[in-house]
Protein backbone atom coordinates (compact mmCIF):
# COMPACT_ATOMS: atom_id res chain seq x y z
CA UNK A 1 0.00 0.00 0.00
CA UNK A 2 1.47 3.39 -1.03
CA UNK A 3 2.09 5.66 1.86
CA UNK A 4 0.33 8.49 0.52
CA UNK A 5 -3.46 7.90 1.63
CA UNK A 6 -5.17 7.05 -1.75
CA UNK A 7 -8.51 9.10 -0.98
CA UNK A 8 -6.94 12.59 -0.87
CA UNK A 9 -8.36 14.14 -3.92
CA UNK A 10 -4.76 15.37 -3.91
CA UNK A 11 -3.83 13.84 -6.98
CA UNK A 12 -7.84 14.36 -7.99
CA UNK A 13 -8.34 14.55 -11.80
CA UNK A 14 -4.75 12.74 -12.14
CA UNK A 15 -3.79 15.84 -11.22
CA UNK A 16 -2.58 18.95 -13.08
CA UNK A 17 -2.04 16.41 -16.60
CA UNK A 18 -5.59 17.14 -17.34
CA UNK A 19 -5.86 20.26 -16.78
CA UNK A 20 -3.23 21.11 -19.03
CA UNK A 21 -4.62 19.41 -21.35
CA UNK A 22 -7.79 21.20 -21.39
CA UNK A 23 -5.65 24.67 -20.82
CA UNK A 24 -4.15 24.05 -24.68
CA UNK A 25 -7.65 22.85 -26.38
CA UNK A 26 -9.04 26.14 -24.68
CA UNK A 27 -6.23 28.40 -25.82
CA UNK A 28 -6.89 26.86 -29.19
CA UNK A 29 -9.88 27.45 -29.70
CA UNK A 30 -9.38 31.27 -28.08
CA UNK A 31 -11.28 30.70 -24.90
CA UNK A 32 -8.90 32.05 -22.09
CA UNK A 33 -5.53 32.74 -21.71
CA UNK A 34 -2.89 30.11 -20.15
CA UNK A 35 -2.72 32.05 -16.90
CA UNK A 36 -6.46 32.19 -16.28
CA UNK A 37 -6.41 28.70 -16.70
CA UNK A 38 -3.50 27.67 -15.11
CA UNK A 39 -5.19 30.22 -11.87
CA UNK A 40 -8.44 28.03 -12.35
CA UNK A 41 -6.92 24.77 -12.05
CA UNK A 42 -4.46 25.78 -8.72
CA UNK A 43 -7.55 27.32 -7.86
CA UNK A 44 -9.26 23.50 -8.23
CA UNK A 45 -6.98 22.16 -6.50
CA UNK A 46 -6.84 23.74 -3.34
CA UNK A 47 -10.34 23.73 -3.15
CA UNK A 48 -10.77 20.04 -3.78
CA UNK A 49 -7.64 19.75 -0.70
CA UNK A 50 -9.90 21.47 1.84
CA UNK A 51 -12.65 19.51 1.05
CA UNK A 52 -11.03 15.85 1.02
CA UNK A 53 -12.57 12.46 1.37
CA UNK A 54 -11.12 12.03 4.62
CA UNK A 55 -14.33 9.50 5.74
CA UNK A 56 -12.92 7.26 3.81
CA UNK A 57 -10.13 5.38 5.80
CA UNK A 58 -6.78 5.81 4.83
CA UNK A 59 -5.78 2.91 2.43
CA UNK A 60 -9.03 2.00 1.77
CA UNK A 61 -9.77 1.88 -2.10
CA UNK A 62 -13.71 2.67 -2.84
CA UNK A 63 -14.25 1.80 -6.20
CA UNK A 64 -17.95 1.72 -6.11
CA UNK A 65 -19.72 5.15 -6.37
CA UNK A 66 -22.48 2.79 -8.84
CA UNK A 67 -24.05 1.52 -5.39
CA UNK A 68 -23.02 4.75 -2.96
CA UNK A 69 -20.81 7.79 -3.28
CA UNK A 70 -19.29 8.82 -0.07
CA UNK A 71 -19.33 12.17 1.05
CA UNK A 72 -16.46 14.92 1.25
CA UNK A 73 -15.94 16.84 4.32
CA UNK A 74 -18.01 19.93 2.94
CA UNK A 75 -21.08 18.24 2.50
CA UNK A 76 -20.19 16.50 5.76
CA UNK A 77 -19.96 20.06 7.68
CA UNK A 78 -23.47 21.21 5.93
CA UNK A 79 -25.04 17.99 6.49
CA UNK A 80 -24.22 18.69 10.32
CA UNK A 81 -24.72 22.15 10.22
CA UNK A 82 -28.00 22.25 8.63
CA UNK A 83 -30.06 19.28 11.30
CA UNK A 84 -28.18 21.28 13.96
CA UNK A 85 -30.07 23.94 12.55
CA UNK A 86 -33.31 22.18 12.28
CA UNK A 87 -33.00 20.75 15.84
CA UNK A 88 -32.12 24.20 17.29
CA UNK A 89 -35.42 25.61 15.74
CA UNK A 90 -37.18 23.00 14.08
CA UNK A 91 -40.55 25.10 13.17
CA UNK A 92 -38.99 27.96 11.31
CA UNK A 93 -36.63 25.20 9.97
CA UNK A 94 -39.65 23.42 8.39
CA UNK A 95 -41.53 26.34 8.16
CA UNK A 96 -40.01 29.32 6.07
CA UNK A 97 -36.13 28.54 6.72
CA UNK A 98 -35.07 29.34 2.86
CA UNK A 99 -32.47 26.05 2.92
CA UNK A 100 -34.53 23.87 4.71
CA UNK A 101 -38.14 24.53 4.59
CA UNK A 102 -40.92 22.81 3.07
CA UNK A 103 -41.29 24.71 -0.56
CA UNK A 104 -37.58 24.39 -0.80
CA UNK A 105 -37.25 27.31 -3.86
CA UNK A 106 -33.61 27.99 -3.23
CA UNK A 107 -32.64 24.47 -3.45
CA UNK A 108 -34.47 23.75 -6.19
CA UNK A 109 -32.83 27.16 -7.96
CA UNK A 110 -29.32 25.87 -7.12
CA UNK A 111 -30.19 22.53 -8.74
CA UNK A 112 -31.36 24.37 -11.64
CA UNK A 113 -28.53 26.05 -11.89
CA UNK A 114 -26.19 23.19 -11.40
CA UNK A 115 -28.08 21.10 -13.99
CA UNK A 116 -28.65 24.61 -16.68
CA UNK A 117 -32.51 24.22 -16.01
CA UNK A 118 -35.18 26.38 -14.63
CA UNK A 119 -36.83 26.23 -10.80
CA UNK A 120 -39.66 24.88 -12.15
CA UNK A 121 -38.55 21.58 -14.10
CA UNK A 122 -36.76 20.71 -10.71
CA UNK A 123 -38.18 18.48 -7.74
CA UNK A 124 -36.08 17.37 -5.02
CA UNK A 125 -36.45 14.08 -4.28
CA UNK A 126 -35.79 11.01 -1.32
CA UNK A 127 -33.86 9.27 -4.84
CA UNK A 128 -33.87 7.59 -8.09
CA UNK A 129 -36.97 5.29 -7.54
CA UNK A 130 -39.01 7.92 -6.11
CA UNK A 131 -39.06 10.23 -9.01
CA UNK A 132 -39.47 7.25 -11.12
CA UNK A 133 -42.54 6.37 -9.41
CA UNK A 134 -43.62 9.93 -9.48
CA UNK A 135 -43.01 10.12 -13.23
CA UNK A 136 -44.98 6.49 -14.10
CA UNK A 137 -47.33 6.92 -11.56
CA UNK A 138 -48.34 10.37 -12.23
CA UNK A 139 -48.95 10.34 -16.32
CA UNK A 140 -52.50 9.50 -17.63
CA UNK A 141 -51.76 5.73 -18.92
CA UNK A 142 -54.73 4.26 -20.54
CA UNK A 143 -55.46 0.64 -20.64
CA UNK A 144 -54.36 0.66 -24.64
CA UNK A 145 -50.92 2.25 -24.46
CA UNK A 146 -48.09 1.12 -24.68
CA UNK A 147 -44.64 1.68 -23.24
CA UNK A 148 -41.14 0.54 -24.75
CA UNK A 149 -38.37 -0.33 -22.31
CA UNK A 150 -35.42 -2.80 -22.18
CA UNK A 151 -34.75 -6.17 -20.62
CA UNK A 152 -31.86 -4.37 -18.32
CA UNK A 153 -33.68 -1.78 -16.15
CA UNK A 154 -33.29 -1.42 -12.27
CA UNK A 155 -36.53 -2.39 -10.34
CA UNK A 156 -37.22 1.64 -10.11
CA UNK A 157 -38.63 1.41 -13.72
CA UNK A 158 -39.87 -2.85 -14.07
CA UNK A 159 -41.21 -1.98 -10.67
CA UNK A 160 -44.06 0.60 -11.78
CA UNK A 161 -44.35 -0.48 -14.68
CA UNK A 162 -45.03 -3.75 -13.79
CA UNK A 163 -47.96 -2.26 -11.67
CA UNK A 164 -49.20 -0.33 -14.56
CA UNK A 165 -49.53 -3.74 -16.67
CA UNK A 166 -51.71 -5.06 -13.65
CA UNK A 167 -53.84 -1.96 -12.69
CA UNK A 168 -54.27 -0.72 -16.17
CA UNK A 169 -53.28 -3.19 -18.54
CA UNK A 170 -51.07 -1.25 -20.24
CA UNK A 171 -48.50 -2.85 -22.46
CA UNK A 172 -44.69 -3.15 -22.06
CA UNK A 173 -42.82 -3.59 -25.08
CA UNK A 174 -39.22 -4.93 -23.80
CA UNK A 175 -36.37 -4.61 -26.05
CA UNK A 176 -33.27 -6.99 -24.89
CA UNK A 177 -29.98 -5.72 -24.92
CA UNK A 178 -26.85 -8.03 -27.56
CA UNK A 179 -24.68 -9.66 -26.28
CA UNK A 180 -22.31 -9.18 -24.15
CA UNK A 181 -19.69 -10.16 -26.93
CA UNK A 182 -21.60 -8.43 -29.27
CA UNK A 183 -22.29 -4.92 -27.18
CA UNK A 184 -18.81 -4.29 -26.11
CA UNK A 185 -17.66 -3.82 -29.81
CA UNK A 186 -20.49 -1.87 -30.87
CA UNK A 187 -21.17 1.83 -31.72
CA UNK A 188 -24.50 4.22 -30.17
CA UNK A 189 -25.64 4.12 -33.60
CA UNK A 190 -25.41 0.07 -34.05
CA UNK A 191 -27.05 -0.21 -30.43
CA UNK A 192 -29.68 2.29 -30.65
CA UNK A 193 -31.35 0.75 -34.12
CA UNK A 194 -30.87 -2.63 -32.40
CA UNK A 195 -32.68 -1.30 -29.38
CA UNK A 196 -35.09 0.48 -30.87
CA UNK A 197 -35.81 -0.04 -34.85
CA UNK A 198 -38.55 1.68 -36.17
CA UNK A 199 -41.29 -1.04 -36.23
CA UNK A 200 -44.66 -1.85 -35.47
CA UNK A 201 -44.64 -2.52 -32.18
CA UNK A 202 -42.71 0.21 -30.90
CA UNK A 203 -43.95 3.02 -32.80
CA UNK A 204 -46.76 5.45 -31.61
CA UNK A 205 -45.76 4.20 -27.38
CA UNK A 206 -46.76 6.56 -25.22
CA UNK A 207 -43.45 6.45 -23.95
CA UNK A 208 -39.60 5.24 -23.71
CA UNK A 209 -38.39 4.19 -20.49
CA UNK A 210 -34.79 3.56 -20.48
CA UNK A 211 -31.59 4.20 -18.63
CA UNK A 212 -28.80 6.88 -18.84
CA UNK A 213 -26.13 4.45 -17.95
CA UNK A 214 -26.57 0.85 -17.21
CA UNK A 215 -25.79 -0.33 -14.05
CA UNK A 216 -25.52 -3.65 -15.48
CA UNK A 217 -23.14 -3.14 -18.09
CA UNK A 218 -21.79 0.33 -18.28
CA UNK A 219 -23.32 1.08 -20.97
CA UNK A 220 -24.76 5.04 -21.60
CA UNK A 221 -26.82 5.64 -24.11
CA UNK A 222 -26.38 9.20 -25.38
CA UNK A 223 -29.36 11.53 -24.39
CA UNK A 224 -29.78 13.40 -27.52
CA UNK A 225 -29.82 10.43 -29.68
CA UNK A 226 -32.51 8.92 -27.34
CA UNK A 227 -34.74 11.74 -28.29
CA UNK A 228 -33.95 11.15 -31.49
CA UNK A 229 -35.39 7.70 -31.56
CA UNK A 230 -38.51 8.57 -29.35
CA UNK A 231 -39.33 11.59 -32.11
CA UNK A 232 -38.70 8.83 -35.17
CA UNK A 233 -40.41 6.51 -33.26
CA UNK A 234 -43.53 8.86 -32.56
CA UNK A 235 -43.07 8.32 -28.65
CA UNK A 236 -44.85 11.15 -26.40
CA UNK A 237 -42.34 11.03 -23.33
CA UNK A 238 -38.57 10.14 -22.94
CA UNK A 239 -38.67 8.86 -19.37
CA UNK A 240 -35.25 8.04 -17.99
CA UNK A 241 -33.41 6.27 -14.85
CA UNK A 242 -29.97 8.55 -14.43
CA UNK A 243 -29.33 6.66 -11.35
CA UNK A 244 -25.59 5.77 -12.50
CA UNK A 245 -25.05 9.06 -14.56
CA UNK A 246 -25.54 12.05 -12.12
CA UNK A 247 -22.63 13.89 -11.08
CA UNK A 248 -20.65 11.32 -13.35
CA UNK A 249 -22.05 12.58 -16.65
CA UNK A 250 -22.18 16.52 -17.64
CA UNK A 251 -25.69 16.95 -18.21
CA UNK A 252 -26.12 20.52 -19.26
CA UNK A 253 -25.21 20.57 -23.01
CA UNK A 254 -24.28 18.14 -26.11
CA UNK A 255 -25.39 14.98 -26.32
CA UNK A 256 -25.99 14.44 -23.07
CA UNK A 257 -28.11 17.66 -22.10
CA UNK A 258 -31.00 16.58 -19.44
CA UNK A 259 -33.66 18.73 -21.71
CA UNK A 260 -33.55 15.94 -24.30
CA UNK A 261 -35.78 13.96 -21.66
CA UNK A 262 -39.32 14.50 -20.79
CA UNK A 263 -38.75 13.36 -17.47
CA UNK A 264 -35.15 12.30 -15.54
CA UNK A 265 -35.05 11.01 -12.46
CA UNK A 266 -31.56 10.79 -10.55
CA UNK A 267 -29.79 10.40 -7.17
CA UNK A 268 -27.81 12.73 -4.65
CA UNK A 269 -26.11 9.92 -3.12
CA UNK A 270 -24.08 8.07 -6.04
CA UNK A 271 -21.78 9.79 -8.33
CA UNK A 272 -22.17 13.02 -7.07
CA UNK A 273 -21.27 12.54 -3.37
CA UNK A 274 -24.26 13.84 -1.72
CA UNK A 275 -26.09 12.30 1.15
CA UNK A 276 -28.38 9.56 1.24
CA UNK A 277 -32.16 9.87 0.68
CA UNK A 278 -31.66 12.67 -2.08
CA UNK A 279 -32.25 13.19 -5.51
CA UNK A 280 -33.41 14.82 -8.32
CA UNK A 281 -36.46 14.79 -10.40
CA UNK A 282 -36.38 16.84 -13.90
CA UNK A 283 -39.65 17.66 -15.97
CA UNK A 284 -39.52 19.18 -19.45
CA UNK A 285 -42.67 20.72 -19.15
CA UNK A 286 -43.19 22.80 -16.24
CA UNK A 287 -46.80 23.59 -17.10
CA UNK A 288 -47.70 19.92 -16.91
CA UNK A 289 -51.30 19.96 -15.29
CA UNK A 290 -54.07 17.33 -14.94
CA UNK A 291 -55.53 15.13 -16.50
CA UNK A 292 -51.82 15.10 -18.31
CA UNK A 293 -50.08 14.60 -15.03
CA UNK A 294 -51.43 13.99 -11.36
CA UNK A 295 -49.20 14.72 -8.34
CA UNK A 296 -49.59 11.71 -7.11
CA UNK A 297 -47.36 12.26 -3.93
CA UNK A 298 -48.26 15.49 -3.09
CA UNK A 299 -50.51 18.01 -0.77
CA UNK A 300 -51.16 20.12 -3.27
CA UNK A 301 -53.68 18.45 -5.50
CA UNK A 302 -56.18 20.82 -4.16
CA UNK A 303 -54.44 23.67 -5.46
CA UNK A 304 -55.19 22.06 -8.96
CA UNK A 305 -58.41 20.67 -8.91
CA UNK A 306 -59.35 24.40 -7.44
CA UNK A 307 -57.17 26.93 -9.46
CA UNK A 308 -57.77 28.52 -12.57
CA UNK A 309 -55.36 27.28 -15.15
CA UNK A 310 -55.28 30.55 -17.48
CA UNK A 311 -54.48 32.57 -13.99
CA UNK A 312 -51.13 32.39 -11.89
CA UNK A 313 -53.15 30.61 -9.22
CA UNK A 314 -51.76 27.46 -9.76
CA UNK A 315 -48.60 25.59 -8.10
CA UNK A 316 -46.10 24.81 -10.93
CA UNK A 317 -46.24 20.83 -11.72
CA UNK A 318 -42.50 20.54 -9.59
CA UNK A 319 -44.12 22.82 -6.62
CA UNK A 320 -46.91 19.85 -6.28
CA UNK A 321 -44.30 17.62 -5.80
CA UNK A 322 -42.05 18.83 -3.45
CA UNK A 323 -44.64 19.74 -0.89
CA UNK A 324 -45.33 16.39 0.54
CA UNK A 325 -45.31 17.07 4.33
CA UNK A 326 -41.17 17.24 6.45
CA UNK A 327 -38.78 15.85 4.02
CA UNK A 328 -35.03 15.67 4.57
CA UNK A 329 -34.23 19.00 3.53
CA UNK A 330 -30.91 18.98 5.85
CA UNK A 331 -29.68 16.00 3.30
CA UNK A 332 -31.05 18.76 0.22
CA UNK A 333 -28.72 21.29 1.41
CA UNK A 334 -26.10 18.86 1.82
CA UNK A 335 -26.90 17.87 -1.61
CA UNK A 336 -26.64 21.33 -3.05
CA UNK A 337 -23.15 21.55 -1.32
CA UNK A 338 -21.68 18.43 -3.68
CA UNK A 339 -22.71 20.60 -6.33
CA UNK A 340 -21.01 23.53 -5.31
CA UNK A 341 -17.90 21.07 -4.58
CA UNK A 342 -17.93 19.50 -7.64
CA UNK A 343 -18.59 23.22 -9.55
CA UNK A 344 -15.64 24.37 -7.48
CA UNK A 345 -13.09 21.23 -8.70
CA UNK A 346 -13.36 22.21 -12.25
CA UNK A 347 -17.09 21.77 -13.23
CA UNK A 348 -18.84 18.58 -14.38
CA UNK A 349 -17.58 18.54 -17.44
CA UNK A 350 -13.73 18.29 -15.79
CA UNK A 351 -15.22 15.59 -13.95
CA UNK A 352 -16.91 13.80 -16.29
CA UNK A 353 -13.36 13.61 -18.31
CA UNK A 354 -11.99 12.60 -15.14
CA UNK A 355 -14.02 9.72 -14.27
CA UNK A 356 -13.92 8.64 -18.01
CA UNK A 357 -10.37 8.72 -18.17
CA UNK A 358 -9.60 6.49 -15.14
CA UNK A 359 -12.40 4.14 -16.37
CA UNK A 360 -10.57 3.72 -19.39
CA UNK A 361 -7.17 2.66 -17.87
CA UNK A 362 -9.65 0.36 -16.42
CA UNK A 363 -10.92 -0.99 -19.28
CA UNK A 364 -7.33 -1.09 -21.02
CA UNK A 365 -5.92 -2.99 -18.50
CA UNK A 366 -8.90 -6.06 -18.92
CA UNK A 367 -8.54 -5.42 -22.34
CA UNK A 368 -4.82 -6.12 -22.73
CA UNK A 369 -5.11 -8.95 -20.42
CA UNK A 370 -8.52 -10.57 -21.11
CA UNK A 371 -10.20 -9.02 -24.24
CA UNK A 372 -12.82 -11.57 -24.12
CA UNK A 373 -13.66 -10.89 -20.65
CA UNK A 374 -15.07 -7.39 -21.05
CA UNK A 375 -19.14 -6.51 -21.08
CA UNK A 376 -18.59 -2.53 -21.37
CA UNK A 377 -18.42 -1.13 -24.47
CA UNK A 378 -15.12 0.10 -25.11
CA UNK A 379 -14.61 1.11 -28.72
CA UNK A 380 -17.08 3.93 -29.22
CA UNK A 381 -16.92 6.90 -26.74
CA UNK A 382 -20.15 7.77 -27.01
CA UNK A 383 -21.59 4.74 -25.48
CA UNK A 384 -18.77 4.69 -22.63
CA UNK A 385 -19.08 5.41 -18.97
CA UNK A 386 -17.38 5.11 -15.64
CA UNK A 387 -18.71 2.02 -14.72
CA UNK A 388 -16.11 -1.04 -16.07
CA UNK A 389 -17.97 -4.16 -16.12
CA UNK A 390 -16.14 -7.73 -16.90
CA UNK A 391 -16.25 -11.26 -16.39
CA UNK A 392 -13.60 -12.92 -13.90
CA UNK A 393 -11.61 -14.81 -16.07
CA UNK A 394 -8.01 -16.95 -15.52
CA UNK A 395 -4.90 -14.86 -15.00
CA UNK A 396 -2.96 -17.12 -16.74
CA UNK A 397 -5.64 -18.63 -19.17
CA UNK A 398 -7.41 -15.35 -19.86
CA UNK A 399 -9.40 -17.02 -22.44
CA UNK A 400 -11.43 -18.66 -19.48
CA UNK A 401 -13.61 -16.69 -18.36
CA UNK A 402 -16.35 -16.94 -15.48
CA UNK A 403 -20.27 -16.08 -15.62
CA UNK A 404 -21.61 -17.46 -12.30
CA UNK A 405 -22.03 -15.57 -9.20
CA UNK A 406 -20.23 -17.80 -6.22
CA UNK A 407 -16.76 -16.64 -8.77
CA UNK A 408 -17.62 -13.30 -8.88
CA UNK A 409 -18.57 -12.68 -5.42
CA UNK A 410 -15.28 -14.65 -4.38
CA UNK A 411 -13.63 -11.60 -6.91
CA UNK A 412 -15.00 -9.49 -5.00
CA UNK A 413 -14.48 -10.72 -1.40
CA UNK A 414 -10.83 -11.39 -2.19
CA UNK A 415 -10.60 -7.72 -3.41
CA UNK A 416 -11.83 -6.34 -0.34
CA UNK A 417 -9.80 -8.57 1.56
CA UNK A 418 -7.23 -6.49 -0.42
CA UNK A 419 -8.55 -3.06 0.94
CA UNK A 420 -10.34 -2.97 -2.87
CA UNK A 421 -13.91 -2.07 -2.68
CA UNK A 422 -15.61 -3.34 -5.70
CA UNK A 423 -19.02 -5.45 -6.43
CA UNK A 424 -20.74 -8.29 -8.34
CA UNK A 425 -23.33 -7.67 -10.66
CA UNK A 426 -26.05 -9.43 -12.43
CA UNK A 427 -27.88 -9.28 -15.53
CA UNK A 428 -29.42 -11.42 -18.04
CA UNK A 429 -27.09 -11.54 -21.08
CA UNK A 430 -28.59 -12.69 -24.47
CA UNK A 431 -27.01 -16.43 -26.20
CA UNK A 432 -25.32 -15.17 -28.78
CA UNK A 433 -28.06 -15.22 -31.48
CA UNK A 434 -30.00 -13.45 -30.03
CA UNK A 435 -32.37 -15.12 -27.41
CA UNK A 436 -32.38 -14.54 -23.64
CA UNK A 437 -30.36 -16.53 -21.50
CA UNK A 438 -29.45 -17.15 -17.38
CA UNK A 439 -28.52 -14.05 -15.78
CA UNK A 440 -24.68 -13.84 -16.14
CA UNK A 441 -22.34 -12.55 -13.24
CA UNK A 442 -19.54 -10.11 -13.45
CA UNK A 443 -17.25 -7.09 -11.07
CA UNK A 444 -18.40 -3.73 -11.71
CA UNK A 445 -15.77 -1.45 -11.14
CA UNK A 446 -17.17 2.55 -10.31
CA UNK A 447 -13.79 5.05 -11.12
CA UNK A 448 -15.57 7.73 -8.91
CA UNK A 449 -14.14 11.20 -8.67
CA UNK A 450 -12.33 10.65 -5.64
CA UNK A 451 -10.21 8.09 -7.30
CA UNK A 452 -6.97 8.14 -8.79
CA UNK A 453 -4.62 6.66 -11.49
CA UNK A 454 -2.81 4.86 -8.13
CA UNK A 455 -5.63 3.29 -7.37
CA UNK A 456 -6.46 1.99 -10.53
CA UNK A 457 -2.41 0.39 -10.17
CA UNK A 458 -3.59 -1.04 -6.83
CA UNK A 459 -6.65 -2.60 -8.44
CA UNK A 460 -4.70 -4.14 -11.36
CA UNK A 461 -2.36 -6.16 -9.20
CA UNK A 462 -4.69 -7.25 -6.68
CA UNK A 463 -6.63 -8.54 -9.69
CA UNK A 464 -3.23 -10.07 -11.02
CA UNK A 465 -2.97 -12.02 -7.38
CA UNK A 466 -6.62 -12.92 -7.04
CA UNK A 467 -7.40 -13.64 -10.90
CA UNK A 468 -4.43 -15.97 -10.93
CA UNK A 469 -5.92 -18.44 -8.07
CA UNK A 470 -9.47 -18.73 -9.40
CA UNK A 471 -10.97 -21.32 -11.29
C1 LIG B 1 -30.15 2.24 -12.85
C2 LIG B 1 -30.58 2.39 -11.44
N1 LIG B 1 -31.80 2.89 -11.17
C3 LIG B 1 -32.23 3.08 -9.92
C4 LIG B 1 -31.44 2.76 -8.84
C5 LIG B 1 -31.96 3.03 -7.47
O1 LIG B 1 -31.41 4.26 -7.07
P1 LIG B 1 -32.00 5.05 -5.84
O2 LIG B 1 -31.44 4.42 -4.61
O3 LIG B 1 -31.48 6.46 -6.05
O4 LIG B 1 -33.47 4.99 -5.91
C6 LIG B 1 -30.16 2.23 -9.06
C7 LIG B 1 -29.30 1.86 -7.92
O5 LIG B 1 -28.28 1.28 -8.05
C8 LIG B 1 -29.72 2.06 -10.39
O6 LIG B 1 -28.50 1.57 -10.67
Amino acid sequence: MKSQDPNTSADIFSTRRDFLKISSAALAAGLATMEALTANAQEATSLAKQCNFSALPPGFVYLNSGTEGSMPECVLATLQDSLKKWASDPTTSYETDPALGKHQELNREKVAAFLGTGRNNICLTDNTTMGLSMTLMGLNFRPDDKVVTTNHEHNAIKSPLQILQERIGIQVETQVFPASETLSGMDSNELLDTLFPNSPNLRGARALCVSHVYPSTGVRLPLAALREKADELEIDYLIVDGAQAMGMIDLTSGADNIENCDFYACPGHKWLNGPPSTGVLYVRNENLRPPEFYPTISQRMGMYANCDSQSDTCFPIAEALQVRGCSNTPGFAAMISAMKFAKDVGGSAQIEKHILTLSREVKDSILSRAPRSIVSPHSDSDLASGLTVFFPFKWDRPETTFRDQKTANQVVRELLDRNIQVRSIGFADAGSSGESSEASYAVRVSTGYFNTTSQIKLLNDALEAVLTRIG
